[in-house]
This record gives structure tokens, sequence and C-alpha cells, in this order.
């Protein structure tokens, strides 16, 4: 049985709208609070599927981790080199996050695991964190294609290297950093542009921080991290649904507060306002370590934009629902240099414009991005999500613009990042619906 979504077409969307605690954010206080000394304390985690595996491997691996009330963990960290062999392989579904970080910490650990994951991880490139951490003396097993499982035959061994990142991911970036707090000497490493620091911010909060050295960002290997309180702010890959959902259904006006607005994850604000959206942040403030804002989004007339190319890092995960965005908007919208979106956890470039096309939208995928025509009415249909969250809500709140309904199919996986997705969309004014049906090769 999988879950359905259908959406009634039109209406607006309005009132405040709580979203769910920042994913990256959740990952890491699991991870550094249970290598930490002493409690670590998070309000405002995620309690969505992929933050949750990354909590169960940490148990899996004997750390004592509570959970007091909701969106409260508290993870009593065993120390740097307190973590034990765990009894079995650890499965961390869809979270491609759980399983690269994971690589670069388990590297330095005395002892062999293995880390598996669902049908799209399990797709999933792992030689862009297994070949750097290679050189630093770690030795993991892929599949043949370099995809999961994960063997990590673990050992105390490990020695800093100075690596150039071909590609600009903060997976592959953390993964280092994470090898790093174990190795001999310093581990280096140059992004070709920036990604989301939160792995740098919170070694700062927990008093282990990260030094930036000609343009390399370093830590130093023998780390000893202190517990801290984190405050996870709201993830703004979940808010971006409603701020595209409000910015193109004209008379919506929302307020999304304590939205995490870290200067590495703002692209879709950026590119929304370059469309014309009309989104105030007010309040400006910092939680914990990170920036957060309350952000103010009303409906309007939004207009096609070739995308600056320097914007895709720090949007990459929002792409769906800039499609969506870029759709209503009047005109062309170009995107260039997005090929990563091709190894997300499906195929975005093509997932998405095949959905845009089933409504009627002109939509063209090109192999680094997509070339859209928007601003004419569209219809309705069956869409497929492949299983993939952020395809799921996207469609969902186009329907807002939509002739007729949008059906969508293959949603279980929404709740990996977006529990209560539809009772929340719902509340705001969307007219969703959900229902379970059987599945038939990955077909309902
Ligand atoms: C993430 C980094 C990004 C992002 C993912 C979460 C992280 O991946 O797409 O959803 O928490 O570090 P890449 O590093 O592969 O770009």
């Amino acid at each position: 049985m999988s879950r359905t979504f259908s959406i009634s077409p039109g209406g607006t969307l309005s009132g405040t709208i709580s979203i769910p605690g920042d994913k990256s954010i959740s990952h890491r206080a699991i991870m550094l609070g249970s290598i930490a000394e002493g409690m670590t304390d998070v309000y405002g985690f995620l309690e969505g599927e992929d933050a949750l595996a990354t909590l169960a491997v940490f148990r899996a691996m004997g750390v004592r981790i509570e959970r007091p009330g909701p969106g409260r963990v508290t993870v009593h960290g065993v120390g740097a080199h307190g973590l034990k062999a765990p009894a079995e392989t650890m499965d961390v579904g869809n979270s491609g996050t759980s399983m690269r970080l994971l690589a670069g910490l388990l590297a330095a650990q005395p002892f062999e695991c293995v880390l598996s994951g669902d049908e799209s991880l399990s797709r999933r490139p792992m030689r862009r964190v297994t070949e750097p951490l290679a050189q630093m003396g770690a030795r993991i097993d892929t599949a043949p294609g370099g995809t999961p499982p994960l063997t990590i035959h673990g050992h105390g061994a490990l020695r800093g290297i100075r690596y150039d990142m071909p590609v600009a991911s903060a997976q592959v970036k953390s993964a280092l950093l994470l090898a790093g707090l174990y190795a001999a000497g310093d581990t280096c490493v140059r992004e070709p542009a920036p990604t989301r620091d939160h792995t740098e911010r919170m070694l700062d909060t927990l008093g282990w921080p990260t030094e930036l050295r000609d343009g390399y960002i370093c830590v130093r290997g023998g780390a000893r991290l202190r517990g801290a309180r984190i405050d996870v702010p709201a993830d703004i890959s979940s808010a971006a649904f409603f701020l595209v959902g409000a910015a193109i259904a004209e008379g919506s006006d929302v307020l999304l507060p304590s939205v995490g607005i870290n200067p590495t994850r703002t692209g879709v604000l950026d590119i929304l306002k370059l469309m014309g959206a009309d989104i105030e942040l007010l309040d400006q403030r910092m939680l914990g370590g990170e920036p957060v804002a309350d952000l103010r989004v009303r409906g309007g007339g939004l207009r096609g934009i070739e995308i600056p190319v320097e914007l895709v890092p720090l949007a990459i995960d929002e792409f769906p629902a800039l499609f969506i965005a870029a759709a209503c908007a009047e005109g062309r919208t170009v995107l260039r240099g997005a090929e990563e979106l091709r190894v997300k956890e499906s195929d975005r470039i093509q997932v998405m414009a095949d959905g845009l096309r089933t409504l009627g939208i002109d939509a063209q995928p090109t192999p680094d991005g997509m070339i859209i025509e928007g601003g004419r009415a569209f219809g309705g249909g069956s869409i497929e999500s492949h299983g993939d969250h952020r395809i799921a809500m996207s469609f969902a709140v186009a329907a807002l613009r939509a002739g007729e309904e949008i059906g969508i199919r293959d949603c279980d996986n929404v709740d990996t990042s977006f529990p209560g997705f539809v009772s929340t969309a719902r509340t705001a004014g969307l007219g969703i619906a959900e229902s379970r049906s059987a599945m038939t090769s990955g077909k309902m």
C-alpha cells in the first residue's frame, strides 16, 4: 500500500504556518552530540524519518538518546572514542545525509559496520565520499557501481589531507571534516562554491572550531567536543513549498516563523525575489549558532528569469518547488549548472519535467537544468513522484494554480523531511486529501 495525494484546484494560502525543524541540522545534532562529552539538549529536532534514522544508528552504537517531548532530544554523549560496534547492518532508509556523513565518522572508529539504504538511496553515488576518505586511509567497500551498501572497515589510523572537492557538496565536505576530527594532523577541504556550513557552525558551538586557511576549511584531529544546547530553526527547504505556494496564488498571505536563513541556504529567497515575489524577512535574529527570521509572503505576479548559476548550490534542494514557481511565472525561466539534481532522491530534472508536462506545461529538460515557458493556464493529472518527498510536495502546491485536480502517487517519503505536511497544508488552505492504494512494480 502506498500513499497518494489528491489536491483540488485553486485556492489561496493564509495564516501562520509552522514548519518542522531543519533536517541537515537535526542530523548533525545527533552525530556531533553523540561523540561529544556530556549532554546535548536539542530543541526543535525534526522528527522525520531521515533524522530518526540517524538517531537509530547512534542508539545501535550504544549512545543513550532520550526523546522527552515533541521536538526534544537529549543525547548523552559518549565522547569521541565511546561508540560501540553495532550488532547488525544499519539501515538509513532514504537518507543520503546519514549515509555520506556517517561514512566519514565511522571510517575512524575501531570496528567494522555496514550501512544500507532503501531503493532510491541504493542507486546514489557514494564514491564522492569513499574516494577522498580512502586518501585519508579509510577502508570502505561499496557495491560495484560505487553505490550502497557501504562496508566500513573502521580503524583508528586516518591521516589528514588537503582536498579540492570536484563537486559543491556539503555532504562530502562534512564527511571529510567528521573523519578529520579523528585524523592525524589537519584535514583541509576546499569547495568549488559555498555549500551549507551547518557542520562548521555546530563544531564551533561544541568547542572544536574549524579554521579558514587560504580558502580551505580546516579541522584539527584529536577532537574533544563538549555537549551543548542546540536550537534547530525551521527548515527553509520545507518552508519552500509554502513560499512558492503563497507566491503563485494571488491573494495569499502567510507567515512562516523562525525559518533558518543561513546565507548558504537562502538561494530560494533570492531566486523568488528575482522572479518578483513579495517576501519579507521579519525579526532577523540568531537562534543557537544559526540566523533565523519570520518570513512573510504575499501572492502576486511572478516573472520568468535566468537563474544565476552562483545561486544553484544555495538552493539545491528547492528546485522542485522553484520549477513550479517558474511554471506560474510570466515568460521563460532557464536553469543551468544544476546537474547535481540528477543524483538526488530521484532524477529531479527528468521527474519534474515529466510531471510538468503531464499538467500541460512546456518544460524542456537539459543535461544540467530546465527551460520552462511559464505563465500559461495548466490543467491537472496524475503525477509520479518516484518516491521523492520534494517532488510530491512541489506538485501538491502546484494545484493552487491548476485548472483541474492533481493526483500524486508514491508519497510515503514525505515523512522523511516533513511529517504532518498534509494537515499543515490543509490548515493553510490547500485542498489536499490523502489515501492509500496498492502499488504494482513501483506504479499504482
Ligand atoms: C545536505 C547537503 C545537500 C542536500 C541534502 C542535505 C546536508 O546534498 O541536497 O539534502 O545536510 O549536508 P549535497 O551535499 O549532495 O549537495
